[in-house]
């Protein structure tokens, strides 16, 4: 693309990722539509003019998709015949296609290692999974991106708020977090130079257990967990070099990695807004 060309970009599903993604995209410019199942109730903070109708599963919502555009999916790519057919429908070639996917793909067994041993790109898929069935189809025949995305966390998304809640309890299990502007800068960089069929693992680059998470929301923020502790599972330490080398070359690294910051961050953002923990 002319780099003088400006860029249009369908954010497809509209939801907390694609919100981030949306504010960056235009605030560099980007021609950015937004797409939801119900856009007059969930796109109030798009123009009219800029909000799509769109529902995988009505094929009379695929028609209302601009020609041309590179195209940014934001919800899991199943069921595998319906996303297909709409990938040969709407000729998904034409422009770039960057979808969402989760490290939850990465089929390991019970390694027994603790540490758990550190997951790139090649390690083997569990393609029992819909969603990992339509990534692949998306990636092999239409050379769509796949980044595979860690924990998303941010304002209105806390892990404070999910320990207080007893939702994650003080295991050894190993959790991988990504903060969601940190993806959607990752979001805007792989549409702009990410390559075609490859698969970018997206995480902060720093595994922690949630005991370490539990032990932070002690001593800084006074949280005691009430949840119980998962021991049965190790989880994974996601390698995100390959994303940073891609992040390198464009300028833009990752600015959320020392978790007493973000927290501290998100802690302001929440009690300065309406955001809903
Ligand atoms: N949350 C995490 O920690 C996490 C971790 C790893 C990967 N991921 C993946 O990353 C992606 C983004 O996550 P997110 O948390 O930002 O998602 P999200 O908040 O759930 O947003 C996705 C939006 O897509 C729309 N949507 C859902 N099903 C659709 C369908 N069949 N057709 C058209 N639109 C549909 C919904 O908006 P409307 O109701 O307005 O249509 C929904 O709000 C997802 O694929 C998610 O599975 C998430």
């Amino acid at each position: 693309m002319n780099e003088q060309t400006q860029r249009e970009l369908v954010i497809l599903g509209t939801g907390y990722t694609g919100r981030a993604v949306y504010k960056k995209a235009i605030s560099r410019r980007w021609l950015t539509w937004a797409t939801s199942r119900a856009p007059t109730t969930h796109l109030n903070f798009v123009p009219p003019e800029r909000r799509i109708h769109f529902d995988l599963s009505d094929r009379t919502t695929w028609s209302n998709l601009p020609h041309d555009c590179d195209l940014l999916w934001c919800f899991p790519a199943e069921p595998f015949e319906l996303v297909r057919e709409f990938a040969r429908a709407i000729n998904v070639v034409a422009g770039r296609l960057v979808v969402l996917g989760s490290t939850s793909a990465y089929h390991t067994g019970p390694s027994g290692e603790d540490p758990p041993p550190w997951i790139d790109e090649t390690a083997p898929l569990d393609q029992t999974k819909a969603r990992v069935q339509g990534e692949e189809f998306l990636r092999t025949t239409c050379g769509a991106i796949i980044l595979r995305v860690a924990g998303i966390y941010g304002p209105g998304r806390n892990p404070l708020t999910w320990i207080k809640r007893g939702r994650v309890g003080p295991s050894r299990k190993y959790v991988n977090l990504i903060h969601v502007d940190d993806l959607a800068e990752v979001c805007l960089a792989t549409l702009t130079s990410g390559g075609r069929g490859e698969i970018y693992n997206v995480s902060d680059g720093v595994p922690r257990t949630w005991q370490d998470i539990c032990h932070l929301a002690r001593e800084r923020f006074g949280i005691h967990p009430v949840g119980d502790v998962d021991t049965d599972s190790a989880g994974k330490r996601i390698d995100n070099s390959k994303l940073l080398a891609l992040l390198a070359r464009a300028g833009t690294p990752l600015l959320y990695t020392d978790l007493r910051q973000s927290l501290d961050h998100i802690v302001a953002v929440e009690a300065s807004t309406e955001v809903t923990p």
